[in-house]
């Protein structure tokens, strides 16, 4: 069975299918057999896909060792509920990374409640932060879905990572930041990593990331790739998880 990770927000250019190529790529350079799901009809991951196969070739008729391959596949339009497509996907992969579209709340929650972990990008512009009441109510509603066939589900992983953050804006960065924690420890996780703003990504758009580059940003996605797999710690961790490890240590 794949680890599935979905990138979901209710809003667009904040960072989704970035993050979903990123992710895709650190696994993939892993040795994960790692598929992409592209939910969005824009197609920026499909786009991704398809020029990265060809890169792949290329790199391999010049006789250079190529990058190492990701799966892509583009949701069906005419299928309305998803989980069953990748729940059979699961099995022929290690890793799912599930690019949400931005204006589906019915999307966001189909594929929260088949995710191991949600990751939500999220700027410090107001626009961005206006939407956490919305995106938590979205993580409950798929939540008490969950817990009506398992009374002792305790909550799933959601976890909202800082992006497009510029480094100069160190003070609105701290402020967004220290807001949420008093805000909003009861209801989101907020990851360790913060991807900064930088040109570097905007080339992932060529099918090789930064990861494959080696190039600026990649430390970052490495960073939450850890986060993703257990091997680091969120900054913040919601209440039901926080209720849980107690049990667990009891
Ligand atoms: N951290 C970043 N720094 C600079 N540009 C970024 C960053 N994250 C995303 N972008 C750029 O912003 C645009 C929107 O990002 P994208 O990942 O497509 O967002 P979404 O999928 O949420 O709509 C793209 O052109 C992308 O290259
Ligand atoms: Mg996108």
């Amino acid at each position: 069975m794949a680890f599935i990770i979905s990138i979901s927000s209710t809003k667009g250019g904040v960072g989704k299918s970035t993050t979903a190529e990123n992710l895709a790529a650190e696994g993939a350079r892993r040795g994960y057999k790692v598929l992409i799901y592209d939910m969005d009809r824009q197609g920026t991951s499909t786009k991704f896909g398809v020029r990265r196969n060809e890169l792949i070739e290329e790199m391999l008729n010049e006789g250079k060792p190529p990058i190492p391959e990701i799966t892509q596949i583009t949701r069906n339009p005419g299928e309305e509920d998803v989980r069953r497509t990748i729940n059979t996907l699961s099995n022929s992969f290690d890793l799912i990374i599930i690019d949400n579209k931005a204006d589906s709340d019915a999307d966001f929650q189909r594929t929260a409640v088949i995710s191991d972990i949600i990751l939500t990008p999220l700027s410090v512009s107001h626009k961005d932060i206006e939407q956490i009441p919305r995106i938590v109510k979205i993580i409950q509603t798929a939540e008490e879905t969950l817990k009506l066939s398992d009374p002792d589900f305790v909550g799933l992983d959601h976890r909202l990572v800082m992006s497009r953050l510029k480094k100069v804006s160190k003070k609105r960065n701290n402020e967004v930041i220290s807001f949420l924690k008093e805000g909003y420890s009861e209801y989101v996780s907020l990851s360790s990593v913060i991807i900064y703003e930088t040109t570097s990504y905007v080339e992932t758009e060529e099918g090789a990331t930064v990861i494959d580059k080696k190039a600026k940003g990649a430390a970052s996605f490495q960073m939450l790739f850890d986060e993703c797999i257990g091997k680091r710690k969120p900054t913040m961790i919601r209440n039901c998880f926080k209720e849980s490890e107690v049990e667990a240590a009891q």
